[in-house]
């Protein structure tokens, strides 16, 4: 088999085109997937009419998968591997949990001691128009910092914190956050890190940072600012237009992104993933 790839935005991304995740997949036709996983950050197959099981079946393929003990309300009642992002109303009618999930810049479980090394979203139900998703590629980011910059950031860590909030929506169930941030205490994340299969480094900060390990909010909060401006500048990101049947897998360890909101809220959208574990990183901190 050889891949059919079609490049998404000059700073990352493919679209795999003509393949159906469900069928029988060899090792080597695997491995082509994931050589294009390492090389574009994030790959889009679309067209993806395939059930829960399937979903969790190919993301077995990427590694073992989280049974997201740390975001214990969000799981699929009968499916541990799935996390929901949905603003389909609960069963008693109660908005869902989930419905603001992601709604910041972010690496997936960037505020655990096994940060993710990969997510499989799929979409299930998508508005009308927008509900769109941003990912930036960090490893660019990075490589676009002067020399001067890249010394001073060298050695720094970020504090990852959960259940933060970009901007105050209404609050998500009862003490949801709380919830969150007593299940996953505060972790300093290096921000340079070093992607465990290219080498190469990419920036790790994102909106769940306020502040250098060592050092104070006021202090940190300016080049925090900086930096995750820089990274997400338009040049450096890519803007996913979600179709019905789209699974988008991206590389937690060399992007990072954001669920933008962009759409009428009494229209349905559903998104189900999946979480590759990772490897170890960072440490934890006292009070955050
Ligand atoms: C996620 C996430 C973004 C979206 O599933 O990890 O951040 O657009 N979702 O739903
Ligand atoms: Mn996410």
């Amino acid at each position: 088999m050889s891949l059919k790839l079609r490049k998404l935005s000059y700073a990352l991304g493919a679209e795999v085109c003509d393949i159906d995740v469900a069928a029988p997949m060899s090792e080597v036709a695997f491995g082509e997937i994931y050589k294009a996983f390492l090389d574009h950050g994030i790959l889009l197959f679309r067209d993806q009419d395939i059930t829960r099981e399937q979903h969790i079946e190919f993301s077995r393929r990427f590694g073992e998968l989280d049974k997201h003990e740390s975001l214990p309300q969000d799981r699929h009642p009968d499916h541990p591997e799935l996390l929901l992002v949905t603003n389909e109303p609960n069963a008693d009618g109660t908005p869902s949990n989930s419905r603001y999930t992601g709604r910041q810049w972010h690496s997936d479980m960037s505020f655990t001691p096994i940060p993710s090394l990969g997510s499989l979203l799929k979409s299930w139900t998508v508005p009308e128009v927008g509900g769109d998703t941003l990912f930036a590629n960090m490893t660019m980011a990075y490589d676009t910092l002067s020399g001067g910059m890249k010394k001073l950031i060298a050695d720094l860590h970020g504090i990852q914190l959960a259940g933060t909030r970009k901007i105050n929506y209404a609050p998500t169930g009862v003490g949801r956050a709380e919830e969150q941030r007593k299940l996953n205490p505060p972790i300093a994340q290096p921000v340079v890190r070093v992607h465990p299969e290219t080498g190469k480094k990419a920036l790790y900060l994102g909106e769940k940072v306020k502040r250098f390990d060592g050092m104070t909010e006021a202090e940190s909060l300016p080049l925090i600012q900086y930096l995750n401006a820089h990274a997400t500048k338009p040049e450096f990101v890519y803007r996913q237009q979600w179709r019905k049947n789209d699974i988008v897998v991206w590389d937690n360890r060399c992007t990072m992104h954001q669920a933008l909101g962009d759409f009428d809220e009494t229209q349905r959208r559903h998104m189900e993933r999946t979480t590759v574990l990772g490897t170890p990183s960072g440490y934890a901190v006292m009070g955050g």
